[in-house]
């Protein structure tokens, strides 16, 4: 039996944050999308991830006409904490670099892009399965899938890989063309959602010999707690009373003494990675966001680079459909990878700085104390961070 055709410009393999994105920015353009999607868009939904947005990821969700709801419920940050013990080194990002960033939940962000391609009537498949990414090296590039007991197939001019770490696209492109490069942290993070305010009006990281901790929120009474946890570690081995008690032990004492504790809604364990894959292009395939590269969480840059990898494929397909122009797709890869590996590198300094390596030698963990008193010390020192943290220019 044939496949239940569907025809289109561009066919965006995953429903995330980047694909939904990708999809809005190309159909406001005129440019012609569908989507599928392995999981429920509840499913999708149900995911709590960072939301700490780049000044560059704000502009291009209020070009994609999702920012309303952003800007009234989403917090500006002038400032983030970076501790040490009890020493506290605010980092003024208003004041180092004109900039600031906005605290807005990622399934919050998702969540506007469904309504808002709802509304435009992309059409979208999810529970999707048996993906197949076919005929890339043709005029025509075709994606094959199994939906609600029906083979379909999407014919196409180019395909997006937005379908995250796990996903089809990238293994699409043969081994002999892809690069990997690949560091995984010997530890995890321990995340705990809880109804309670946040011990600070800004993120704090910090450094403790007991291991990494992170205080953060979603909204005034939603926070985000997260402590660097063994690769050994289960959920089942952190009772809420063990979590906080282990996270003011981490946290300055004044920030400790003031913390509001309560029930955990959420607790869940993360592993951590830097991860590369070039490049981003394969003939007519194309690869955004966590498909292409992993970020550890601790420079908040996963979404954020996800968003400028959305923005120059949108201006590459732009230009090929309104201007017969291949250049800017000729060269999105290369565009794409040159901020992605000043992200890598932001972000794997962070970890660096701020996390116990069992490993590391006396000398090696000196460094790190030594580190953050020159960052409380040196106004360059801090412009460095701020300037990375509040993400570079696109
Ligand atoms: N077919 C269809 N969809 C798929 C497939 C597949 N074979 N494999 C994975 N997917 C879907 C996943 O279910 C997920 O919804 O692709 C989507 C990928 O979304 P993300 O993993 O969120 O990746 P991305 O959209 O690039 O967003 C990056 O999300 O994971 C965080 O920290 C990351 O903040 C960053 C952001
Ligand atoms: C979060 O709020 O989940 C969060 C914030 C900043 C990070 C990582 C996670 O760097």
């Amino acid at each position: 039996m044939q496949p239940i055709q569907v025809d289109t410009q561009i066919a965006i393999v995953g429903a995330g944050p980047s694909g939904l994105l990708l999809s809005q920015l190309l159909n406001k353009a005129g440019i012609k999308t569908a989507i599928i999607e392995r999981s429920s868009k509840e499913h999708v939904l149900s995911r709590i991830r960072a939301g700490v947005l780049e000044r560059g990821t704000v502009q291009l969700l209020e070009q994609a006409g999702v920012s309303d709801r952003m800007h009234r419920e989403g917090h500006v940050h002038e400032g983030c904490l970076l501790s040490q013990n009890d020493l506290q080194i605010r980092i003024n990002f208003k004041e180092l670099t004109g900039a600031s960033v906005m605290v807005y939940g990622q399934t919050e962000v998702t969540k506007d892009l469904y309504d808002a391609q709802d509304e435009m009537g992309t059409p979208r498949f999810h529970e999707v399965s048996e993906v197949q990414i076919l005929d890339l090296d043709q005029p025509q590039s075709r994606v094959c899938f199994e939906h609600e007991g029906q083979s379909k197939e999407i014919r196409c001019d180019f395909v997006v890989g937005c379908d995250g770490f796990h996903g089809v696209s990238r293994q699409t492109i043969p081994k002999s063309v892809r690069k990997e490069f690949e560091k995984v942290y010997p530890f995890g993070w321990l995340g705990i959602l809880s109804e309670t305010p946040p011990c600070d009006e800004e993120l704090i990281y910090a450094h403790s010999e007991r291991g990494f901790a992170l205080a953060s929120m979603r909204n005034p009474m939603l926070s985000r707690y997260y402590i660097q946890v063994p690769l050994t570690d289960t959920v089942e081995d952190w009772s809420d009373d063990a979590f906080w008690a282990e996270l003011k032990k981490r946290l300055p004492s004044a920030v400790a003494d003031r913390m509001v504790t309560g029930p955990s809604i959420e607790k869940s364990i993360a592993p951590l990675r830097s991860f590369v894959s070039e490049p981003m292009r394969y003939q007519s395939l194309f690869l955004c966001g966590d498909a292409s590269h992993i970020v550890p969480p601790t420079g908040a840059k996963g979404l954020n680079l996800a968003a400028s990898d959305v923005h120059y494929l949108v201006e590459g397909l732009i230009d090929y459909y309104h201007n017969q122009s291949e250049e800017k797709l000729d060269g999105y890869s290369d565009r794409a990878l040159a901020r992605v590996w000043q992200a890598m590198r932001f972000s794997w300094s962070m970890t660096t700085l701020l996390h116990q390596f069992p490993e590391d030698d006396a000398f090696t963990q000196r460094m790190q104390p030594t580190a953050l008193h020159h960052l409380a010390k040196s106004e360059t020192a801090r412009q460095e961070l701020a300037e990375n943290y509040i993400g570079l220019p696109f």
